[in-house]
Parts: structure tokens; C-alpha cells; sequence
């Protein structure tokens, strides 16, 4: 079998991708990356606004023209999966293997099965599997948790993905071993609500660590890099931020969603904290980390949101002074409450205020890009960037960064390097040794030699 997973959404996606194809080698498929040439297309599908739930139908609408040309098996897994919302569709477009966030290990015997299989249980095998480590990659994903006991007003995911259950920490330590053996240098922990790990545990006898001593255990296991997303602000304890600055390996970047800087709006928005609260867990941060790099989530245009709201989320923007932000229009999603209680704002408004976020965002994205100028930074280089003479990675702060190849650094690898030129969006850096030395550079081609040299020239 020839089998392709195309995904789409958040980084729990990524990693459930991996998963399953994991599965599917185990079963003797083969991976392949064209719809051209596989047998069997799985859909990993995102259901968190309207935009990827179109694009998805709009696959499946491809799909389908294909398979009435030749055999083709059609899966959908993912969000939308577990939603009647995918199901309708999925009956629609003949879809032959759906199954749902808790049930990615039904994969095997859905392959097996003659008839179209659904499997929307969740399972508790899911939380025990320890998929193996990607081969070659030194940047590795490890879910810590499933689900979400919170219920933004907004968000569909606790309706997809079912309530918050934390993975016992054996599991977690015995997959990051196996990372570490495969090579991986930067391990992300995955969770909706990492902050709340082990807190739906809580009563169970072995107990579970706080996130914050989890944090500490990961850190101190030889991995060199630690990150986690995503928080939320509820369950941020200052031990955290404390666990950060007193462990090494975990990178000084803080993913905290305010989604909207209006206290009014977060109580629509059922977020549990004021735009105070807010404020003091990034004084926390502050206090114990002086050059965290903070990134957040906001929505704009929520239902009723006022343009005096909307002048509080730009406020608290410069008051925080973000590094970074994922930035939405507000997308009703049938099934949350804010679809069935509130109306949706003018399509215009929303995006004239998503407009002059961006702009802030970019603003403030330029000035804190522009004070790394000068910096050594570390950088995890995962492989050539467009240009073959360079390439791409990201820092401990999870900048995008560029460098040219030098003498001794020309493909994946750790190294650090000095930060020249910045934009709102890249950092172009070169590399440097532990002295802040630059390293040399590649010896220049002779064009003229290397023209002789070309395959063309052979020809
Ligand atoms: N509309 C727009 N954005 C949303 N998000 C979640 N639900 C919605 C929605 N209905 C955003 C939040 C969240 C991020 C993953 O997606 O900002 O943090
Ligand atoms: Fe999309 Fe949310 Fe599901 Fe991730 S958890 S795939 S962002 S709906």
C-alpha cells in the first residue's frame, strides 16, 4: 500500500500524523508524498475556524473526481472527524476510514475491515502508545496530554477532543528516550493546556507532577532544548516561570494566549482570568526570566466586541510588548456556545481590525527583532534554506533565522551564531564558534571550473 497523510491545523495534528504513519510502516506501507501515486489518502483535518474545514471539503471534492478514475481508499481523521459538521461531509464524499482524536490506533483495523469504518471512541491505549522517534530529525514533538477541561466560548476543540486527560509520566519519560537515542536535540511538549498537566490526574495513587516539575524532570534528562505549547493563562503558576529560569535546557520562549486584552470580552469569551491576571503572569515571567521571548493568540472581532474592546487589545499589546502573535478574525464554529448565543460581527469589521493588528504586531515584531541585532543566539539548523548556500533554522526564542554555510557547517546541526540584520519576520545571522569568532566561510567556486565540472558540461 502507498499511503499519504495530508495535514492541516496545530502541532497535536503534527504529532498524531506521525503517529499514524508509524502505525502505517508498521503494517508494511509505504509513505509517499504525491496523491498521484498513493492508494490511500488520509486527511488529518482541523476544525477551529471555517478556513481549513473549506479546504478540507474542497480536497475531498478532488478526491473523489480521482477515485472515479482508479481504485483510491479516502480517509479523514483529525478534529473535523469528530464532528457531525466532517461526518456529513464525509458521507457526502463516500469517505471510506474516519476515525477521531481518541481513536488513531483503530487505524489497523480499519485497513482491515471490507466496509466503511468510523471509530469515534476515545481510547485509552492512545495515552500509553509511544510512536517511535522520526528517523534523521533533530526537532521532535511528545503530547504530554489529550483534550480540554476549559470551555472558551469560541472553541470547538473540547467538543473534538474530548475532555483533558494527561499522559502518566513513565510514558512521557520513556518516549523522550527514545528521542534522545534517535539523535532529537529539541523536544516540544504538546498539549492544549500544558499548564494543567496532571491536575485531572490529581487524586490517582503514584501521583503527578506539577507541569512545572515535569518541566524540571524533561530538562534535566540530557535533551538540549525543551519547549511546551500551548498555555492557558487560568492554570500559569509562577513555578513555571520559575522551573524555566532554574533549568538550563528549557528554552526562555512563552507561548501565552490572551486572545483579547478587553476584560469584557474574556468574560463573553468564558477565559477565566481579567486582562489584570493576565498582566501579572507576564510580571511573573518578567521577574524570573528578564528576556523571555513572549508570543500570544488573539482573536479579534469577537461577538460584540466594541472598538473601545478592541483599543484595549491594542494597549495591552504595547504594554506587554509581544515578540510575536498568531492573529484571527473571529470564525463561528457551529456547536460552541458563542455560535448559538451570540451574533457575528460584519465580515468588514473583523478583518479592518485584524488589519491594524497585524500592523501593530508588526511594529513591535521589528523593534524586538531589531534589539537581537548584534546577539550571539543558538540556532537549530534543520536543513538548507531556498537558497542551496544557506541555511534555516529557528533560535531558543523560536525566531526564524538564516545563515550562510561555512568551513564545517553545512547541513543539520546546533550552532551558534551572531544576529546581523533583522525583520519583522527573519533574523539573517552568521555563524560564530564559542569566542564569537566568525567561522570562515565556504571557498568560493571558480564559475568557470565549476562549469566544467557541471553534469551539463559533461553531457
Ligand atoms: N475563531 C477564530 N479563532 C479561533 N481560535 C480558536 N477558536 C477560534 C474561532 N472560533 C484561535 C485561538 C486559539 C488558536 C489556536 O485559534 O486564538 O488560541
Ligand atoms: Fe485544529 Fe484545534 Fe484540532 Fe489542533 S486541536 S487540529 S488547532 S481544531
Amino acid at each position: 500500500m502507498k499511503a499519504m497523510i495530508v495535514t492541516y491545523g496545530c502541532q497535536m495534528n503534527e504529532y498524531d500524523t506521525h503517529l499514524v504513519q508509524s502505525q502505517l510502516v508498521s503494517f508494511g506501507a509505504d509513505i509517499v508524498d504525491s496523491v498521484d501515486v498513493a492508494d490511500f489518502v488520509l486527511l488529518n483535518t482541523c476544525a477551529i475556524r471555517g478556513k481549513p474545514v473549506e479546504k478540507v471539503r474542497s480536497l475531498l471534492g478532488d478526491l473523489r473526481k480521482i477515485r472515479a478514475r482508479r481504485p483510491l481508499v479516502i480517509g479523514m481523521m483529525g478534529c473535523l472527524a469528530q464532528l457531525e459538521e466532517g461526518q456529513q461531509m464525509a458521507r457526502k464524499f463516500g469517505v471510506d476510514i474516519l476515525l477521531g482524536p481518541g481513536s488513531l490506533l483503530d487505524i489497523g483495523k480499519a485497513l482491515e475491515s471490507n466496509e466503511r469504518f468510523w471509530g469515534l471512541a476515545f481510547r485509552d491505549e492512545l495515552h500509553d502508545h509511544v510512536p517511535p522517534a522520526p528517523a534523521g530529525q533533530l526537532q521532535a514533538h511528545l503530547t504530554i496530554m489529550r483534550g480540554c477541561d476549559h470551555h472558551c466560548t469560541y472553541c470547538i476543540v473540547p467538543t473534538t477532543r474530548g475532555p483533558q486527560v494527561s499522559r502518566h509520566p513513565d510514558d512521557i519519560l520513556r518516549e523522550l528516550d527514545s528521542l534522545l537515542v534517535a539523535g532529537v536535540q529539541e523536544v516540544t511538549l504538546l498539549g492544549q493546556n500544558v499548564n494543567a498537566y496532571g491536575v485531572d490526574q490529581g487524586a490517582r495513587v503514584g501521583g503527578y507532577p506539577s507541569f512545572a516539575n515535569l518541566l524540571r524532570l524533561v530538562g534535566r534528562s540530557g535533551v538540549r532544548r525543551v519547549k511546551f505549547t500551548t498555555s492557558h493563562p487560568m492554570n500559569f503558576t509562577e513555578d513555571v516561570a520559575a522551573a524555566m529560569a532554574d533549568t538550563p535546557a528549557i528554552c526562555e520562549y512563552v507561548h501565552l494566549p490572551v486572545q483579547s486584552g478587553s476584560s469584557r470580552v474574556l468574560r463573553r469569551m468564558a477565559r477565566e482570568y481579567t486582562r489584570e491576571d493576565y498582566l501579572r503572569h507576564v510580571a511573573d515571567i518578567r521577574k524570573h526570566l528578564p528576556h523571555a521571548v513572549l508570543a500570544t493568540d488573539i482573536i479579534v472581532g469577537f461577538p460584540g466586541e466594541t472598538e473601545e474592546d478592541f483599543q484595549d487589545t491594542l494597549s495591552l499589546y504595547d504594554e506587554v510588548g509581544f515578540d510575536s502573535a498568531y492573529m484571527f478574525a473571529y470564525s463561528p464554529r457551529p456547536g460552541t456556545p458563542s455560535y448559538k448565543h451570540f451574533d457575528d460581527l460584519p465580515r468588514e469589521v473583523k478583518t479592518e481590525r485584524l488589519e491594524r493588528l497585524i500592523a501593530r504586531q508588526k511594529e513591535w515584531s521589528a523593534r524586538k527583532n531589531a534589539a537581537k541585532v548584534g546577539t550571539i543566539q543558538e540556532l537549530l539548523l534543520r536543513g538548507e534554506a531556498h537558497d542551496s548556500g544557506f541555511l534555516e533554522g529557528h533560535t531558543r526564542g523560536n525566531h526564524p533565522t538564516v545563515v550562510p554555510k561555512a568551513v564545517g557547517v553545512t547541513g543539520p546541526g546546533v550552532h551558534l551564531a551572531r544576529i546581523e540584520h533583522a525583520t519583522p519576520h527573519m533574523m539573517y545571522a552568521t555563524l560564530v564558534d564559542s569566542a564569537g569568532n566568525a567561522l570562515p566561510e565556504l571557498p568560493k567556486l571558480n564559475p568557470e571550473a565549476a562549469a566544467l565540472t557541471s553534469p551539463l558540461a559533461m553531457a
